[in-house]
């Protein structure tokens, strides 16, 4: 994250103390639609047979499908209906513990910009549409819906063990990068996959990935890359399975024993791996640059 990115040490002016914003939908211009629509036309065309049941039902419910930057007055009530969540506009990478809290209450941060057509691919801040398009459809889903709140929860408590390295891998492999095995095929639902053109496709049907059943232990030993395609996923055989497992293991006697235990490098795979498709890592661009994870949201 270079300086230039908006990351704060305290609430900017204008913002409230717990971060956030006001939407100030009227303010978006007609070049800010226009690209919403862009990226929603390229998205929606490409996801039915992609993208997890759970995920295109949440395009449904919240009526995604009306052109333009949703207006959050709207998308808001459609949610709160669904699950009780909304959606809140900060003015960029909050603190964790802030971030954390908003989870833990059911609001989800959004950042208030949208990309510009230079950025179309590629940008390092999560703009509106990888927030609200990436993230929003999953959080009408009631059991994804009660795990981000849990989420949020673990995320307070894990500041107490010094554990939040190892709690934002948890993140980044299920929702950002997560897939889903459904009766009728892998599907995608992690919100940095569902956004992006190309990940969507390389995520399910490039041979380079290793799909790998997912393991809660295992996850927060992984290092994970913000700047390129994973080269691991981890699938989860259903959000249940997601909310059961993490619900119920208490994480302390895991962060104890993640401090004995080596990180697993990206695309590395460990003989316990139980492998839904073994990947042939052909793609690697710029191998070297292994991120160690720093932050939970994004
Ligand atoms: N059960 C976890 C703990 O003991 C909390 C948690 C729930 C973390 C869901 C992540 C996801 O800390
Ligand atoms: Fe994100």
């Amino acid at each position: 994250m270079d300086s230039s990115s908006h990351v704060y040490d305290a609430p900017p002016a204008g913002a409230n103390a717990d971060w956030t914003v006001p939407q100030n939908w009227d303010a978006f211009g007609a070049d800010d639609h226009a690209m919403w629509d862009r990226l929603f036309a390229r998205q929606t065309a490409m996801l039915p047979g992609r993208a997890a049941d759970a995920f295109l039902r949440g395009i449904d419910v919240l009526k995604l499908t009306r052109p333009g930057i949703p207006d959050y007055r709207e998308l808001n009530a459609r949610l709160m209906a669904a699950t009780g969540w909304q959606i809140v506009a900060v003015p960029g990478l909050v603190p964790d513990d802030v971030f954390f809290d908003h989870l833990a209450n059911r609001r989800f941060p959004a950042g208030n910009f949208i990309r510009t057509p230079e950025q179309l691919d590629y940008l390092q801040e999560p703009d509106i549409f990888h927030d609200v398009f990436g993230h929003v459809p999953m959080l009408a889903d009631p059991v994804f819906a009660d795990y981000m709140v849990a989420y949020g929860k673990g995320g307070l408590r894990s500041l107490g063990f010094g554990a939040l390295d190892h709690l934002a891998r948890l993140y980044w492999y299920t929702v950002e990068f997560g897939l889903i095995q459904q009766a009728d095929g892998l599907r995608i639902y992690g919100a940095g996959i569902v956004s992006s053109y190309a990940e969507s496709i390389f995520a399910l049907e490039d041979p380079s990935p290793n799909r790998i059943a997912f393991d809660l232990l295992r996850v927060m030993r992984s290092h994970y890359r913000i700047d390129d395609f994973q080269q691991n996923y981890f699938v989860v055989s259903s959000m249940e399975q997601l909310l059961q497992v993490t619900v119920e293991t208490d994480f302390a006697p895991l962060y104890e024993r993640l401090e004995s235990l080596p990180d697993i490098l990206v695309g590395e795979t460990i003989a316990e791996d139980a492998l839904v498709t073994k990947g042939t890592q052909e793609y690697v661009k710029g191998a070297s640059r292994y991120q160690v994870p720093k932050s939970p949201g994004g």
